[in-house]
Protein backbone atom coordinates (compact mmCIF):
# COMPACT_ATOMS: atom_id res chain seq x y z
CA UNK A 1 0.00 0.00 0.00
CA UNK A 2 1.34 3.27 -0.81
CA UNK A 3 1.43 6.06 1.46
CA UNK A 4 -0.86 9.10 1.36
CA UNK A 5 0.89 12.44 2.43
CA UNK A 6 -1.01 14.27 5.17
CA UNK A 7 -1.60 17.42 4.05
CA UNK A 8 -2.56 20.50 6.04
CA UNK A 9 -4.68 23.35 5.04
CA UNK A 10 -4.37 26.75 5.77
CA UNK A 11 -6.92 28.89 5.31
CA UNK A 12 -8.53 32.62 6.55
CA UNK A 13 -12.23 32.73 4.50
CA UNK A 14 -14.51 30.82 2.32
CA UNK A 15 -12.16 27.88 1.61
CA UNK A 16 -13.34 27.47 -1.98
CA UNK A 17 -9.79 25.78 -2.95
CA UNK A 18 -9.87 24.07 0.27
CA UNK A 19 -13.45 22.17 -0.71
CA UNK A 20 -11.93 21.68 -4.30
CA UNK A 21 -8.51 19.70 -2.26
CA UNK A 22 -10.97 18.07 0.07
CA UNK A 23 -13.10 16.52 -3.02
CA UNK A 24 -9.82 15.61 -4.65
CA UNK A 25 -8.14 13.42 -2.08
CA UNK A 26 -12.47 11.80 -1.57
CA UNK A 27 -10.01 9.62 -4.08
CA UNK A 28 -8.48 6.87 -2.38
CA UNK A 29 -5.95 7.12 -5.70
CA UNK A 30 -5.30 10.42 -4.86
CA UNK A 31 -1.40 10.90 -3.65
CA UNK A 32 -2.34 13.32 -0.45
CA UNK A 33 -4.80 13.19 2.18
CA UNK A 34 -6.52 15.98 4.08
CA UNK A 35 -5.20 15.73 7.94
CA UNK A 36 -6.73 18.91 8.69
CA UNK A 37 -7.54 22.30 7.89
CA UNK A 38 -6.50 25.63 10.06
CA UNK A 39 -8.09 28.88 10.45
CA UNK A 40 -5.91 32.26 11.86
CA UNK A 41 -9.64 33.58 11.67
CA UNK A 42 -12.10 31.70 14.31
CA UNK A 43 -15.06 33.08 12.05
CA UNK A 44 -13.26 31.44 8.78
CA UNK A 45 -16.50 30.02 6.83
CA UNK A 46 -14.37 27.61 5.66
CA UNK A 47 -14.10 25.72 8.83
CA UNK A 48 -17.53 24.44 9.01
CA UNK A 49 -17.36 23.53 5.42
CA UNK A 50 -14.19 21.38 6.28
CA UNK A 51 -15.87 19.96 9.08
CA UNK A 52 -19.25 19.19 7.40
CA UNK A 53 -16.96 17.44 4.87
CA UNK A 54 -15.59 15.24 8.17
CA UNK A 55 -12.12 16.86 8.08
CA UNK A 56 -10.40 17.53 11.70
CA UNK A 57 -10.12 21.61 12.15
CA UNK A 58 -8.50 23.76 14.43
CA UNK A 59 -7.97 28.03 14.78
CA UNK A 60 -4.66 29.35 15.27
CA UNK A 61 -6.32 33.03 16.18
CA UNK A 62 -3.17 35.67 15.21
CA UNK A 63 -4.94 38.14 17.38
CA UNK A 64 -3.33 37.35 20.78
CA UNK A 65 -0.49 37.53 19.36
CA UNK A 66 -0.46 40.78 18.50
CA UNK A 67 2.42 42.35 16.14
CA UNK A 68 4.38 39.24 17.44
CA UNK A 69 4.25 36.82 14.48
CA UNK A 70 6.39 34.52 15.24
CA UNK A 71 4.97 33.83 18.29
CA UNK A 72 1.81 33.14 16.13
CA UNK A 73 3.93 31.06 13.73
CA UNK A 74 5.14 28.58 16.54
CA UNK A 75 1.76 28.11 17.69
CA UNK A 76 0.69 26.97 14.16
CA UNK A 77 3.57 24.95 14.08
CA UNK A 78 3.00 23.14 17.42
CA UNK A 79 -0.78 22.09 16.20
CA UNK A 80 0.51 21.22 12.67
CA UNK A 81 2.98 18.67 14.50
CA UNK A 82 0.32 17.72 17.40
CA UNK A 83 -1.43 16.51 14.13
CA UNK A 84 1.67 14.53 12.47
CA UNK A 85 1.72 17.06 9.15
CA UNK A 86 3.77 16.53 6.42
CA UNK A 87 3.29 19.26 3.72
CA UNK A 88 1.02 22.82 3.46
CA UNK A 89 -0.95 24.19 1.31
CA UNK A 90 -1.78 27.86 1.62
CA UNK A 91 -5.34 28.46 0.57
CA UNK A 92 -6.46 32.24 1.00
CA UNK A 93 -4.37 32.62 3.92
CA UNK A 94 -4.05 35.94 4.51
CA UNK A 95 -1.10 35.94 7.05
CA UNK A 96 2.20 37.03 6.09
CA UNK A 97 4.70 34.20 7.09
CA UNK A 98 8.10 35.39 8.83
CA UNK A 99 11.05 33.71 7.64
CA UNK A 100 11.24 31.35 10.72
CA UNK A 101 7.45 29.09 9.38
CA UNK A 102 8.90 29.66 5.74
CA UNK A 103 12.22 27.75 6.58
CA UNK A 104 10.99 25.25 8.90
CA UNK A 105 8.27 24.04 5.91
CA UNK A 106 10.92 24.49 2.98
CA UNK A 107 9.97 21.93 0.07
CA UNK A 108 6.95 21.56 2.07
CA UNK A 109 4.55 24.38 1.46
CA UNK A 110 2.91 25.64 -1.19
CA UNK A 111 0.68 28.31 -2.24
CA UNK A 112 -1.76 29.67 -4.55
CA UNK A 113 -2.04 32.92 -6.05
CA UNK A 114 -4.93 34.38 -8.49
CA UNK A 115 -2.78 35.92 -10.87
CA UNK A 116 -0.27 34.67 -13.37
CA UNK A 117 3.15 35.15 -11.56
CA UNK A 118 5.25 36.86 -11.52
CA UNK A 119 2.72 39.44 -12.84
CA UNK A 120 0.76 40.67 -10.00
CA UNK A 121 2.16 39.53 -6.77
CA UNK A 122 0.47 41.04 -3.64
CA UNK A 123 -3.11 41.79 -3.05
CA UNK A 124 -5.97 42.93 -5.44
CA UNK A 125 -4.96 40.95 -7.91
CA UNK A 126 -7.57 41.29 -10.56
CA UNK A 127 -8.28 45.39 -10.14
CA UNK A 128 -4.57 45.97 -11.30
CA UNK A 129 -5.08 42.96 -14.28
CA UNK A 130 -7.86 44.97 -15.41
CA UNK A 131 -5.77 48.41 -14.89
CA UNK A 132 -2.96 46.98 -16.73
CA UNK A 133 -5.40 45.92 -19.34
CA UNK A 134 -4.10 42.22 -19.94
CA UNK A 135 -6.11 39.94 -22.00
CA UNK A 136 -4.82 37.05 -20.13
CA UNK A 137 -4.85 36.71 -16.32
CA UNK A 138 -4.88 33.12 -14.08
CA UNK A 139 -3.50 31.51 -11.39
CA UNK A 140 -0.48 30.23 -10.16
CA UNK A 141 0.54 27.37 -7.62
CA UNK A 142 3.77 27.84 -6.34
CA UNK A 143 6.47 26.98 -3.51
CA UNK A 144 6.81 29.28 -0.85
CA UNK A 145 9.77 30.92 -0.44
CA UNK A 146 10.91 33.89 1.90
CA UNK A 147 10.44 36.31 -1.66
CA UNK A 148 6.82 36.85 -1.63
CA UNK A 149 4.85 35.08 -4.11
CA UNK A 150 8.21 34.85 -6.17
CA UNK A 151 8.81 30.86 -4.90
CA UNK A 152 9.70 28.31 -8.01
CA UNK A 153 6.39 27.79 -10.02
CA UNK A 154 4.42 24.21 -10.07
CA UNK A 155 1.84 25.27 -12.58
CA UNK A 156 -0.66 28.10 -13.73
CA UNK A 157 -4.15 28.43 -15.44
CA UNK A 158 -4.63 31.28 -17.77
CA UNK A 159 -8.57 32.60 -18.30
CA UNK A 160 -9.03 35.61 -20.71
CA UNK A 161 -10.11 38.69 -19.66
CA UNK A 162 -13.56 40.17 -21.55
CA UNK A 163 -15.02 43.16 -21.94
CA UNK A 164 -17.01 44.23 -19.42
CA UNK A 165 -15.29 42.33 -16.82
CA UNK A 166 -15.18 44.27 -13.62
CA UNK A 167 -12.99 42.54 -10.38
CA UNK A 168 -15.71 40.35 -9.00
CA UNK A 169 -16.53 38.69 -12.79
CA UNK A 170 -13.39 38.03 -13.34
CA UNK A 171 -12.24 37.33 -9.46
CA UNK A 172 -15.15 34.21 -10.46
CA UNK A 173 -13.29 33.15 -13.66
CA UNK A 174 -9.98 32.69 -11.86
CA UNK A 175 -11.76 31.35 -8.84
CA UNK A 176 -13.05 28.78 -11.23
CA UNK A 177 -9.88 27.59 -12.38
CA UNK A 178 -8.10 28.24 -9.30
CA UNK A 179 -10.48 24.93 -7.93
CA UNK A 180 -8.97 22.72 -11.01
CA UNK A 181 -5.37 23.55 -10.82
CA UNK A 182 -4.99 23.56 -7.27
CA UNK A 183 -5.55 19.75 -6.98
CA UNK A 184 -4.08 18.72 -10.05
CA UNK A 185 -0.99 21.03 -8.74
CA UNK A 186 -1.06 18.66 -5.35
CA UNK A 187 -0.95 15.21 -7.13
CA UNK A 188 1.93 16.72 -9.14
CA UNK A 189 4.19 17.55 -5.74
CA UNK A 190 2.59 14.51 -3.79
CA UNK A 191 3.16 11.95 -6.35
CA UNK A 192 6.71 12.95 -7.13
CA UNK A 193 6.05 13.70 -10.73
CA UNK A 194 6.92 17.78 -9.78
CA UNK A 195 10.35 17.84 -7.56
CA UNK A 196 11.94 20.89 -6.35
CA UNK A 197 15.88 20.98 -7.67
CA UNK A 198 17.89 23.90 -7.21
CA UNK A 199 15.05 26.33 -6.65
CA UNK A 200 13.03 25.72 -9.76
CA UNK A 201 10.60 22.68 -10.16
CA UNK A 202 10.90 20.04 -12.73
CA UNK A 203 8.27 18.23 -13.32
CA UNK A 204 7.89 14.39 -15.47
CA UNK A 205 5.44 12.75 -16.97
CA UNK A 206 3.24 15.95 -17.71
CA UNK A 207 0.54 16.23 -20.56
CA UNK A 208 1.80 17.57 -23.55
CA UNK A 209 0.50 21.54 -23.76
CA UNK A 210 -2.71 21.05 -26.79
CA UNK A 211 -2.72 24.43 -27.78
CA UNK A 212 -1.88 28.26 -27.39
CA UNK A 213 -3.98 30.19 -25.32
CA UNK A 214 -4.62 33.34 -27.75
CA UNK A 215 -6.82 35.73 -26.54
CA UNK A 216 -8.73 37.42 -28.17
CA UNK A 217 -8.95 35.75 -31.67
C1 LIG B 1 -8.27 32.70 -3.82
O1 LIG B 1 -8.59 33.42 -4.98
C2 LIG B 1 -6.77 32.63 -3.61
O2 LIG B 1 -6.05 32.53 -4.81
C3 LIG B 1 -6.51 33.94 -2.93
O3 LIG B 1 -7.58 34.13 -2.05
C4 LIG B 1 -8.72 33.45 -2.56
C5 LIG B 1 -9.23 32.53 -1.49
O4 LIG B 1 -10.48 32.03 -1.83
N1 LIG B 1 -5.26 33.93 -2.24
C6 LIG B 1 -4.52 35.01 -2.05
O5 LIG B 1 -4.85 36.13 -2.42
C7 LIG B 1 -3.21 34.77 -1.30
N2 LIG B 1 -2.46 35.95 -1.25
P1 LIG B 1 -11.03 30.71 -1.13
O6 LIG B 1 -10.89 30.90 0.37
O7 LIG B 1 -12.49 30.69 -1.52
O8 LIG B 1 -10.26 29.55 -1.66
Amino acid sequence: MTTRKRIGILISGRGTNMAALIEAAKNPAYPAEIALVVSNRPEAAGLERAAKAGIKTAVVDHKPFGQDREAFERALDATLRAHDIEFLCLAGFMRLLTPWLVDSWAGRMINIHPALLPSFKGLNTHARALEAGVRLHGATVHFVTNDMDGGPIIAQAAVPVLSGDDPETLAARVLDAERVLYPLSLDLVASGRARLEDGRVHVTEAMEPRAPLIWPI
